[in-house]
């Protein structure tokens, strides 16, 4: 499944699962963008590994909540390599809190960066995807999007949120070739899930038929998979990569 030349943007990309991508996709010849916030230190570490591996990489400074800096992102993106392939929004956050003392701040600032994030990325690029071979939008979504979770409903309308998107973006990419996928990871090995407490973690392992968190690497090689040639007739779906959590 080579990736040569093909240019792939990774929203989040200086850490965790967008960083497990973004080296995934560089070793396999990718042109890739790796998106970061604030810090640019992460960011080009993730560079130095990607071109140690043979591939090529920039990174671009944006708060995917920010439609200006998105922008920013896309001129970045286009003088470095041109036109984008590949959109993974993988960038996320969680404001966790009991529905009852949830502030109307928490759920915004997960709409913002989860959903708006998404539809700011999605924007700047479509045309991009539509005009490339094969162009491809894949959204990392959760397996709490599809099961909800105590004290995350912010988080999990976000993240069902993007199923629905998903579906209606597949639709209106179809005509010109292209194709949009969810993933939707079961808890991975990141610092999102550095904070959960180890009782409550060895709870939710104990609920995985897999008997295992995932790693960055099991849902990259998905993102691969889906962001290559060879998934164009998969379009629409959610994918889901978490260890058997809803058997
Ligand atoms: P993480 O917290 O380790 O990394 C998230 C990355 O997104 C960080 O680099 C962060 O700086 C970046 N980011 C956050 N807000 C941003 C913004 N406004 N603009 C640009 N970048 C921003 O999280 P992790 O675990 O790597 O998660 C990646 C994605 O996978 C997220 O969408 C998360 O919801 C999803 N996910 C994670 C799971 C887990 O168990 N770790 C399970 C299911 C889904």
């Amino acid at each position: 499944m080579s990736m040569d030349g093909r240019t792939c943007v990774i929203t989040g990309s200086a850490r965790g699962i967008g960083r497990g991508i973004a080296e995934h996709l560089g070793e396999k010849g990718a042109n890739v963008v790796i998106n970061y916030r604030s810090s640019e230190g992460p960011a080009l570490e993730a560079v130095d590994a990607i071109e140690t591996a043979g591939g090529e990489a920039v990174t671009a400074q944006a708060d995917v909540a920010n439609r200006q800096e998105v922008e920013h992102m896309r001129e970045v993106c286009h003088e470095a390599f041109g036109p984008a392939d590949v959109l993974v929004n993988n960038a996320g956050i969680t404001a966790d809190e009991q529905f009852t003392e949830m502030t109307r701040e928490e759920w915004d600032r997960v709409m913002d960066v989860n959903l708006g994030g998404m539809f700011n990325c999605t924007q700047e690029f479509f045309d991009d995807i539509w005009n490339a071979e094969e162009g491809r939008l894949i959204n990392i979504s959760s397996v709490v999007g599809k099961q909800g979770n105590f004290g995350q409903a912010n988080y999990a309308a976000a993240k069902s949120g993007m199923f629905g998107f998903t579906r209606t973006i597949a639709l209106e990419l179809a005509k010109g070739g292209s194709t949009a996928n969810c993933v939707a990871p079961g808890f991975t090995r990141t610092d999102m899930v550095e904070s959960v407490p180890d009782q409550v973690l060895e709870r939710i392992i104990a609920g995985i038929p897999l008997e295992r968190l995932a790693e960055v690497e099991d849902i990259a090689a998905v993102v691969r998979f889906l962001a290559s040639e060879e998934s164009s007739y998969v379009t629409g779906e959610v994918i889901d990569v978490n260890g058997g959590m809803d058997l």
